[in-house]
């Protein structure tokens, strides 16, 4: 309780999203599937015949949807400048939901933790989502650094066991 910094957290101010545009996101980079290149290709197909609003990216393909992370322009800012790789480019939806889960716990009492924060995409990402420098908690990162090809790896299975390991490989994920 004592350790509890009493610094207002600076909170980002939600814009209104321009009426006539209706992002779209796709970064084909995926797990667990046994043809990546393939599985591309069907997703492009399936997005050829669904409405605009579209989402394929980090094992998740959905459409008809606002994809409001990508109106937030402080989140974006923040996803953004902290992409490392190809997979942090692609990963957007999760990172909303733990920026948005941040916004609202940074108001409460508390340190934060990341338990497997790898290089710290995921924390910076949320730190400057919310200030920046003057995020106002203290950040714990956890990592055994134990990250191998293991979670990016194409699995041996058959294109009809697809979605069950999806399933299977998100506990590889943060
Ligand atoms: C997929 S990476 C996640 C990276 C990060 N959370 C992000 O979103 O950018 C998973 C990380 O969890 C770590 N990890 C797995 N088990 C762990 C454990 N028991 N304790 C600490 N770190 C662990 C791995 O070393 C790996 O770096």
């Amino acid at each position: 309780m004592g350790l509890f910094s009493r610094k207002k957290p600076k909170l980002p101010k939600l814009g209104s999203p321009p009426l006539n545009r209706l992002p779209v996101h796709f970064v084909p980079v995926f797990w667990g599937c046994k043809n990546a290149q393939a599985f591309a290709d069907s997703v492009s197909a399936a997005i050829a015949q669904v409405e605009p609003g579209y989402h394929f990216a980090d094992n998740l393909f959905t459409w008809s949807r606002n994809n409001s992370m990508l109106d937030d322009e402080a989140f974006v800012q923040a996803w953004r400048s902290n992409i490392e790789s190809k997979p942090d480019e692609g990963i957007v939806w999760r990172r909303y939901i733990l920026a948005c889960a941040a916004y609202h716990c940074v108001q409460l009492e508390g340190d934060f933790v990341e338990c497997g924060a790898y290089t710290g995409v995921a924390m910076k990402t949320v730190i400057d989502y919310l200030g920046g420098p003057e995020f106002p908690r203290r950040f714990w990162g956890y990592d055994l650094f134990e990250r191998t090809t293991r979670c990016l790896r194409t699995a041996p299975i058959s294109n009809s066991a697809c979605a069950r390991n999806l399933h299977n490989t998100r506990r590889c994920a943060s």
